[in-house]
C-alpha cells in the first residue's frame, strides 16, 4: 500500500541523516537549485496573497535584525508555529527561552542550540507552511516546529540529525466507528495545513476528502463540532487535545511513522554542523532527554 511505501521511504531518509549529515544535506543541491528557487518563488508570492497572514510585528522586526546578525553574538533566529504542545506552544504563566511565552521541547532545544553557539535566541510564531519559505528567504536560521524529514522538503531545506520520532496518529469522537486507517476512506479528515498529516491524507483519500486547517487545535474544534469525521496529526500533540477536550479518543493504530529534524537553508552547512554538534551534545550530556521528560510523562 502506499502509506506502507512511504513509511519505509521516510525510515531510509532519517537513517541516512542519522549516519551522515552529507546525506541529509548537499547531495541534491546542484540538481535542485533551479527548482527549488522556483519552490521558494511560488511559496513566497502564495505568502504575499495572504497565506502568512499571522506574521506578527514581532516577527517582522525579528527578520529584519536577522540579516544584520550573524554569527557568534548575533541572533539565533527560529521559525516555529506555536501551535504545536508539547513541542512549541504559548504558555502566558511561565517565560521561555527567548523571554517571550513560547515553550516546549523545540523551543528549548532551540535555546540550549543558541547558548552553545554563543547566540541570542529569537523564536518567530508563523504559519507552518510559511517555515520553509522564511528560511529560503533568510529571514530565519533554523526552523524548529516538530518538523519532519520529507524527501520534498530535502529538495528545499536541509536537515539536521533527527532528534525525535513520530506517528500520524488518528483522533476520532468517543462514538466513532472508525477504528483504523482503513476505515477512513470516503470520511472527512481534518488536519493542519501544510503538515504531513495533510500530505499523507490527501493522497492516500483525495484532497476532497481533507479539511485544512491552520492550526491543529482548529482541526479538533471542527471534530468536536461534528464537521469533520476524523483528525490526523502528530501522535504527542494527539494526546494533549485528547486530554484536554472530552469525548474524543485516540486511535490505537498509527497511520504513518516519522522522524523530526530541524531545518536550515539548503547548502548552510556550516549552520547545519554547528546544529548538529549541539545536537549530539544534548544527546550525549543527557539534557535532550531531560528536556523531553519535562514535556512528555512517560508511560
Ligand atoms: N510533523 C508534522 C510535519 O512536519 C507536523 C508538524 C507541525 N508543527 C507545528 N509546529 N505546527 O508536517
Amino acid at each position: 500500500m502506499k502509506k506502507m511505501k512511504k513509511d519505509i521511504v521516510l525510515a531510509a531518509v532519517a537513517a541516512a541523516c542519522a549516519i551522515s549529515l552529507a546525506a541529509c544535506g548537499g547531495s541534491t543541491q546542484e540538481t535542485t537549485q533551479a527548482e527549488t528557487t522556483t519552490a521558494a518563488a511560488a511559496q513566497e508570492s502564495k505568502e504575499e496573497a495572504g497565506a502568512g497572514e499571522d506574521t506578527s510585528a514581532e516577527a517582522a522586526e525579528a527578520e529584519t535584525e536577522s540579516e544584520a546578525a550573524e554569527g557568534a553574538g548575533g541572533q539565533l533566529i527560529m521559525a516555529t508555529n506555536a501551535e504545536f504542545p508539547p513541542y512549541e506552544y504559548h504558555d502566558s504563566s511561565v517565560t521561555g527561552p527567548d523571554g517571550s511565552d513560547i515553550v516546549g521541547i523545540d523551543a528549548e532545544i532551540a535555546g540550549a542550540i543558541a547558548e552553545n553557539m554563543g547566540r541570542e535566541l529569537v523564536i518567530e510564531d508563523i504559519a507552518f507552511d510559511s517555515i520553509i519559505p522564511e528560511l529560503q528567504s533568510g529571514k530565519a536560521d533554523i526552523g524548529a516546529a516538530g518538523m519532519t524529514v520529507t524527501e520534498d522538503r530535502l529538495m528545499n531545506v536541509d536537515f539536521s540529525d533527527t532528534y525525535a520520532t513520530a506517528v500520524q496518529a488518528i483522533i476520532v469522537t468517543g462514538d466513532s466507528e472508525i477504528a483504523g486507517p482503513d476505515d477512513l476512506a470516503d470520511k472527512l479528515i481534518g488536519v493542519q495545513q501544510g503538515t504531513t498529516g495533510d500530505i499523507y491524507a490527501s493522497d492516500d483519500f483525495g484532497d476532497e476528502n481533507v479539511e485544512r486547517y491552520p492550526k491543529g487545535v482548529d482541526a479538533v474544534q471542527a471534530l468536536i463540532q461534528g464537521k469533520v469525521d476524523a483528525v490526523i496529526i502528530d501522535n504527542e500533540p494527539a494526546k494533549v487535545f485528547v486530554g484536554e477536550n472530552e469525548g474524543l479518543k485516540l486511535l490505537d493504530t498509527a497511520y504513518a511513522e516519522e522522524e523530526y529534524a530541524i531545518a536550515v537553508k539548503k547548502g548552510n552547512t556550516e549552520l547545519l554542523e554547528q546544529v548538529n554538534k549541539a545536537i549530539q551534545e544534548l544527546k550525549e550530556s543527557g539534557k535532550l532527554d531531560e528536556i523531553v521528560a519535562k514535556y512528555i510523562s512517560a508511560e
